[in-house]
């Protein structure tokens, strides 16, 4: 999420960060701007609450002088509404050091509290204007006088400041500094968010990732977590966040620009699924502990009094989302608060039974869903109080709801739905422990052992996409079907739900998601020689019963191919399988979902799909 651009050497900065900042905006585009150093060393910052286009057009109308050093952004909002304010970069109270960020800062109200009570003015309400203030703040303590010095001088001050500030942060970034006064050199350091460095003829680049670079230099060198960069035009050095020098040798990109902004995958669907254990990461991210520490009240304001008072949740939502919100109630229920999910087009003649004693979650990556919406006025009127868990900061639901849970998964351009429908189960399992931690209805010592296999799951994912070639060879095995079925029970009935769901809308096929317990009430008539049957047969206390419908399916002819963990496997006899790790039974949505995701992916791969826009839908259903 987020895109950032840097470059120093002998072409112009603003044409060279803007072409960047072009081909970044897949990454994030509610507003971007340029910072350049101009030719009598002062700062030439331009932001717009928009897409790059508008960022260029402006720039034209009033060019830089000279410039040859800068840094470019362009935003996918996690703190603070989408505006000019809110755009980076962002600048010191003197405007003369100005950072780009991407990430999340955890302790950012912290350290903003510090520095305010010190002098500190904030133009901004984003996590990342602290670093900044923070740089100055440590150039304060390394008592430059920067008035006279010669800016070779000020290098390495300004080098230790950037350092001593990122070690008092907790959380993601990938960052990228300039300051006014040492207009030869960039700062750039990433911890957990990507950040490249370009190594060009006559001058040098930074990028969240190569394609912003790739027209002019096809040599780049990754930064690994918890390293700077000291970018200069004739050449850049590395070090540890500890100032220790490093070596790295270039390696050379072999994408195009396209393949570039896919991160090497075919489509973008691909990446996001990939990019699913960073998902649950970022969700997760400071919000688990301490327990019982004000973490999340205080980002959602959510008194702990409402959440003691309510008597049911619930949830409402539509497509994948709703399926998480299905998952959500499962959630729910097992920490003891009453829960109900409805589709957000169907939930008019329940909002009339709804009253203050019930929390609405209203979920939707985009946060724009005009159903969603409009349910969520609905309730409003019954008087409930509205929690909304959304990927997209500034959206409307964010505005008609009372409180706001972000997933923070970044953009999400596929149409079909993957990573955000992971965060969005992840915001549910945050919101429940909370609740359940503040109502008494868990002790800690139980708490933490869901906190800790959480903190596992996205290295669980990590296996499980491992697992992908076996996942490719079946679904080329059964590209040719024309029906599938997928079944499971209890938590994950609605991941059966999903599966379906994917296959139908990027393969065009024909799929049902059933409860495995309800094929013999119906369904199971549909059964005939060779058809797929995907069944999710994880360990479970309802495994001895999942394996009897199992069972039943394969008696009427169907070719079971059954998602299994090392210890559910032996007791599961199907055709094909696809091993997960394991974990909690409860959490075990979060690892499930990974293969049907990929195997509705590889179909409709095999059927020559537009998979990253299937026929018909759109990405934001902003109609009722
Ligand atoms: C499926 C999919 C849709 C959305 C639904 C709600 O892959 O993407 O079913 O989940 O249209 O969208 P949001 O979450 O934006 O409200």
């Amino acid at each position: 999420m987020c895109g950032i651009t840097g470059y120093i050497g002998d072409k112009k900065a603003a044409e060279v960060l803007i072409d960047g900042l072009k081909r970044l905006e897949y990454r994030g585009y509610d507003s971007c701007g340029v910072a350049i150093i101009n030719g009598k060393n002062e700062l030439y910052l331009r932001r717009v609450s928009g897409r790059v286009d508008a960022l260029d057009e402006l720039v034209a109308k009033d060019p830089v002088k000279g410039g040859f050093v800068g840094i470019g952004h362009t935003r996918w909002a996690t703190h603070g509404v989408p505006s000019e304010d809110n755009a980076h970069p962002h600048t010191d109270c003197n405007n003369q050091v100005v950072i780009v960020h991407n990430g999340i800062i955890e302790n950012y109200l912290e350290i903003k509290e510090k520095l305010s009570k010190t002098g500190h003015k904030f133009k901004s309400e984003t996590d990342t204007e602290t670093i900044v203030h923070l740089v100055e703040e440590k150039l304060k303590t390394l008592h430059v006088s920067a008035a006279n010095a010669r800016a070779d001088m000020l290098e390495p001050v300004f080098f230790e400041a950037v350092r001593r500030a990122i070690a008092d942060l907790k959380g993601s970034f990938a960052l990228s500094v300039i300051w006014a006064k040492c207009p030869n050199m960039i700062l750039a350091a990433r911890q957990h968010s990507p950040l490249a460095i370009g190594l060009g003829e006559g001058g040098n680049f930074i990028a969240s990732d190569v394609s912003a670079f790739l027209k002019y230099t096809k040599k780049a060198v990754f930064l690994n977590d918890g390293e700077l960069a000291a970018v200069k035009a004739p050449s850049v050095s590395y070090f540890s966040f500890q100032g220790k020098k490093l070596d790295h040798s270039p390696v050379t990109i072999q994408w195009d620009s396209t393949m570039a902004e896919k991160g090497g995958y075919k489509h973008f669907m691909l990446k996001e699924i990939h990019e699913q254990p960073g998902s649950v990461e970022n969700t997760l991210r400071g919000r688990l502990l301490p327990l019982k520490g004000d973490v999340l009240e205080k980002e959602i304001n959510l008194p702990t009094a409402v959440i003691r008072e309510i008597k049911n949740v619930q949830i409402i939502a539509c497509g994948t989302a709703y399926h998480a919100g299905l998952v959500g109630r499962y959630v729910f229920e097992n920490f003891a608060l009453p829960a109900s999910v409805d589709f957000a087009s169907e939930f008019s003649d329940r909002a009339k039974i709804i009253n203050k004693d019930t929390l609405i979650i209203a979920v939707s990556q985009s946060g724009e869903t005009a159903d969603t919406l409009h349910a969520v006025k609905e309730a409003k009127a019954s008087g409930a109080r509205v929690i909304a868990i959304t990927n997209t900061v500034g959206s409307t639901l964010t505005r008609e709801a009372d409180y706001v849970l972000y997933t923070h998964c970044g953009p999400e351009i596929g149409v079909a739905s993957t990573k955000a429908f992971l965060g969005q189960m992840t915001a549910m399992y945050v919101l429940a422990l909370h609740f359940a931690v503040i109502r008494g209805n868990i002790f800690d010592t139980d708490a933490r052992i869901y906190v800790d296999e959480l903190l596992k799951i996205p290295r669980l994912i990590e296996a499980t996409l491992a697992g992908e070639d076996n996942i490719l060879k079946i679904a080329g095995d059964f590209a040719g079907s024309e029906h599938f079925l997928f079944i499971s029970r209890y938590i994950n009935f609605p991941i059966a739900l999903e599966g379906a769901l994917k296959i139908k809308e990027i393969a065009y096929v024909h799929a049902e998601g059933y409860a495995a317990g309800e094929m013999k009430h119906g369904p199971i008539a549909l059964i005939d020689k060779g058809m797929p049957v995907l069944a999710i047969a994880t360990s479970s206390k309802m495994l001895q019963l999942v394996a009897g419908n199992i069972e039943e399916a394969k008696a009427r002819g169907a070719e079971v191919i059954a998602i299994v963990d090392e210890d559910s496997r032996e007791h599961i006899k199907a055709s094909k399988y696809i091993v997960v790790p394991k974990t909690l039974e409860i959490l075990s949505p979060l690892v499930n979902v990974i293969p049907l995701q990929l195997f509705a992916y590889f179909i409709a791969l095999a059927k020559k799909c537009d998979i990253d826009k299937p026929r018909n839908l759109a990405k934001s259903v902003t109609v009722r």
